[in-house]
């Protein structure tokens, strides 16, 4: 008898197309827009290609193709001149608005002397730049919102981290959505859990309890015990997040703002960008500066650990999910918006979709792994 080839039996393949060749469309953050004000053109590789950033003397920070219109010169190697930005292969000055104000040599300057220029946004200390494959003006309805904590007394100046990481940005996207991962990559331990995607917002509402058996957070000692963590964190658009982060610890709450962010290098290439910002309080031996460097730290230790997964991971575009995982594909329709024109984004991906994880399950085995590997570490000890 030859066996019956039921659909169960059948082995489950990864499907994976090559990662989109377009960019996302919407605002990007380069950074600390200080960063930018030194003097000096700045050249950034984003969206397939090299841009150069400068500051012009009219103070505007301003984003154009790098490579020079006339004879293919980079203006990032050139030098800012008054509110231009000088090419270091025959002087040509060009605007921010993309327009070859001067020849220094030549009587005209000619008719079709004008480079591309990208959209900017300076604000609350961060700099933007938009991305649009249809080359529109930025949507008004898409504007970042303003961070109160970043220009306010009260709270830390950022604390800002920059890296490469050679995937597909579709990957730091998924996490939005990944509870089970905060417990197996992060040693967290999310209590609730609940997404809400609408229009170009995408929300996590996350409550965690801290971990007794994995406390990578407190290898330093004096730092205080925390006891849990409450989050809402929206990405506004395919690329910029704020997290509304608050720390419990033993003895007072902590306010701090995380902000989450990348821009697209190539296909296979982001550079990923995260910062923070921390609310003073009075109570507490720990200044926020410090705190927020602490941080810091902490929060580099749980990306680096989703790097590690992303490096060796398959892209995958049909993820098997069980009941407990979160909605991975409705994400990725929300995400698949950035990447459409927007004459053909359908109500699918914009419209309004909530879903509340059941934690019950998940809680009751991670709660019993904690408290098995308490007492491994107890036993072990014990024979020391
Ligand atoms: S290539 Fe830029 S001025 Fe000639
Ligand atoms: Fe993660």
């Amino acid at each position: 008898m030859t066996a019956v080839n039921t659909d169960s039996d059948e082995v489950r393949t990864i499907e994976a197309e090559s990662s989109p060749t377009r960019f996302a469309r919407g605002w990007h953050c380069l950074g600390l827009s200080e960063t930018f004000r030194d003097g000096a053109p700045h050249a950034i590789n984003a969206f397939g290609r090299k841009l150069v950033v400068f500051a012009s003397g009219d103070g505007a920070v301003n984003v154009l193709d790098a490579y020079c219109r006339h004879m293919g010169g980079d203006l990032s190697q050139g030098t800012i001149k008054g509110d231009e930005v000088a090419c270091p292969f025959h002087d040509w000055r060009w605007g921010g608005d993309g327009r070859c104000k001067r020849i220094p040599y030549s009587r005209r300057v000619p008719l079709r002397a004008r480079t591309a220029a990208w959209p900017t946004l300076e604000q609350d200390g961060l700099l933007f730049v938009w991305n649009d494959p249809e080359k529109n003006p930025p949507i008004p309805e898409q504007a970042i919102p303003r961070i109160e904590g970043a220009t306010s007394k009260d709270w830390t100046d950022w604390v800002w981290y920059s890296t490469d990481v050679y995937t597909n940005c579709r990957e730091v996207i998924d996490n939005t959505v990944d509870m089970a991962h905060f417990f197996y990559v992060h040693y967290s331990f999310p209590t609730y859990f609940k997404n809400v995607l609408e229009g170009h917002i995408a929300t996590q509402y996350q409550r965690g309890t801290g971990r007794d058996d994995a406390r990578p957070q407190e290898s330093d000692s004096g730092t205080p015990k925390v006891l849990g963590n409450t989050s809402v964190a929206s990405y506004y658009g395919p690329s910029f997040m704020i997290d509304e982060l608050t720390y419990h610890y033993e003895d007072r709450d902590v306010n701090s703002v995380l902000i989450n962010c990348h821009y697209p290098v190539s296909p296979n290439h982001f550079v990923l960008q995260y910062g923070v910002i921390v609310e003073r309080s009075d109570d507490g031996d720990t200044s926020a500066e410090d705190l927020a460097a602490k941080m810091i730290d902490f929060i580099k230790i749980g990306f680096e650990q989703d790097v590690a997964i992303w490096k060796n991971k398959s892209r995958i575009d049909n993820p098997l999910l069980c009941e407990e995982d979160g909605p991975v594909y409705q994400l990725r329709r929300w995400y698949e918006q950035f990447y459409t024109d927007v004459a053909d984004i359908t109500p699918e991906m914009t419209d309004r979709f909530e879903y509340e994880l059941d934690t019950t399950r998940p809680n009751e085995a991670w709660h019993k792994e904690v408290e098995e590997n308490l007492a491994r570490k107890t036993a072990t000890e014990q024979s020391a």
